[in-house]
C-alpha cells in the first residue's frame, strides 16, 4: 500500500471490468478512496473486496450511463472527487449501411455524452478546489480508419476533442485533463468479440500482440499522478505502434 493518492478521492466509470477494475484496484492500491461504478452489482462488489483486500478504500455506485439521469445520480453520489477516470464505454461493429440510429445513439450516449455530464458536474468543484485530474479512454479507432467501428471511432474521436476543450476550461484553476488512446486489450468486452476479432486488430500494432489491461491502466495511473504536472489536453498513445506503411 503506497500513500502517493492518500486523501484523494476518485471515480472511475466501468470499474466491474477490465481496464477499469485494473485502473481502480491500481488507485486504490495509491492510497485514493475509489468510488467504483458499473452495472453489476455482483462484480462491483467483487471489485470492492479486492479493494478491501489490498488495505484499500472502495464503494460500489450503480448507474446505467446511456440514462443523463442516472449519469446525474452517479455524479451526486461520488461527491467531491479529486480524479476521474471515464473509462466505462461499448463497442459495437457494423458497416454503415448496417448502423441503425439506435446504434449511433447508444454509442455517443454512452462514450461520449456520459463523460460530458460527469466532467460538467464534478470538475467545477475540482476547479474550485485548485486541483484534480481527468483521464478518458479513447481508441486508435478514433484515428486509424477501422472497418465496422466507425460509429465507435467518432464517439471517441469527439472524447478526444472535448478532452482538448475541457483542458483549456479548467486548466487555469489546476485541472489536468487527458485522454489515453489505446489499443487492443484483453478484457471481458474483447473477450467476447472472440480471438480471431482481437488478432485481426492486432495487426495494427507494430508490438504484434495485445496489450494486457495492466499495461493501459499504467497509462491511465501515469497521467492522474503528480509525476504528470505539466501534462493536460494530450492524448497518451497506448496502442502497441503504428506500423510503416511497407
Ligand atoms: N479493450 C480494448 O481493446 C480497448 C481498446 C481501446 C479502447 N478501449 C476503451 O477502454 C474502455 C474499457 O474497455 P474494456 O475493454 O475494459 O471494457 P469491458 O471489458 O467491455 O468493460 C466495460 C465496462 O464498462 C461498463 N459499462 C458498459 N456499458 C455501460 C453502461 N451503459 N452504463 C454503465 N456502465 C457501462 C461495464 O459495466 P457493467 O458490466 O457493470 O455494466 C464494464 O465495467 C472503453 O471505453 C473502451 O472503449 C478498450
Amino acid at each position: 500500500m503506497s500513500t502517493e493518492l492518500s486523501g484523494a478521492r476518485a471515480l472511475v466509470t466501468g470499474a466491474t471490468a477490465g481496464i477499469g477494475r485494473t485502473v481502480a484496484v491500481r488507485l486504490a492500491a495509491l492510497g485514493a478512496e475509489v468510488v467504483v461504478h458499473g452495472r453489476n452489482a455482483r462484480r462491483g462488489a467483487e471489485v470492492v473486496e479486492e479493494i478491501s483486500a489490498g488495505g484499500g478504500r472502495g464503494r460500489f455506485v450503480a448507474a446505467d450511463l446511456s440514462d443523463p439521469a442516472d449519469v446525474g445520480r452517479l455524479a451526486a453520489a461520488a461527491g467531491d472527487v479529486d480524479v476521474l477516470v471515464n473509462n466505462a464505454g461499448i463497442y459495437r461493429f457494423e458497416d454503415t449501411p448496417g448502423t441503425t440510429a439506435e446504434m449511433f445513439d447508444t454509442h455517443m450516449a454512452i462514450n461520449t455524452r456520459a463523460p460530458l455530464l460527469l466532467v460538467g458536474a464534478l470538475a467545477p468543484a475540482m476547479a474550485a478546489r485548485g486541483h484534480g485530474a481527468i483521464v478518458s479512454l479513447s481508441t486508435m479507432a478514433a484515428t486509424t480508419p477501422a472497418r465496422g467501428a466507425g460509429v465507435y471511432g467518432a464517439s471517441k474521436a469527439a472524447l478526444e476533442s472535448l478532452t482538448r476543450v475541457w483542458a483549456d476550461e479548467f486548466g487555469s484553476r489546476g485541472v489536468r485533463v487527458n485522454a489515453v488512446r489505446s489499443g487492443p486489450t484483453r478484457t471481458p468486452g474483447t473477450a467476447e468479440m472472440g480471438e480471431d476479432a482481437l488478432r485481426t486488430v492486432t495487426r495494427a500494432t507494430v508490438l504484434g500482440r495485445p496489450a494486457e489491461a495492466a499495461e493501459i491502466a499504467e497509462a491511465v495511473l501515469f497521467l492522474v499522478s503528480p509525476q504528470a504536472s505539466y501534462i493536460t489536453g494530450t492524448v497518451l498513445e497506448a496502442r502497441g505502434g503504428e506500423p510503416a506503411i511497407a
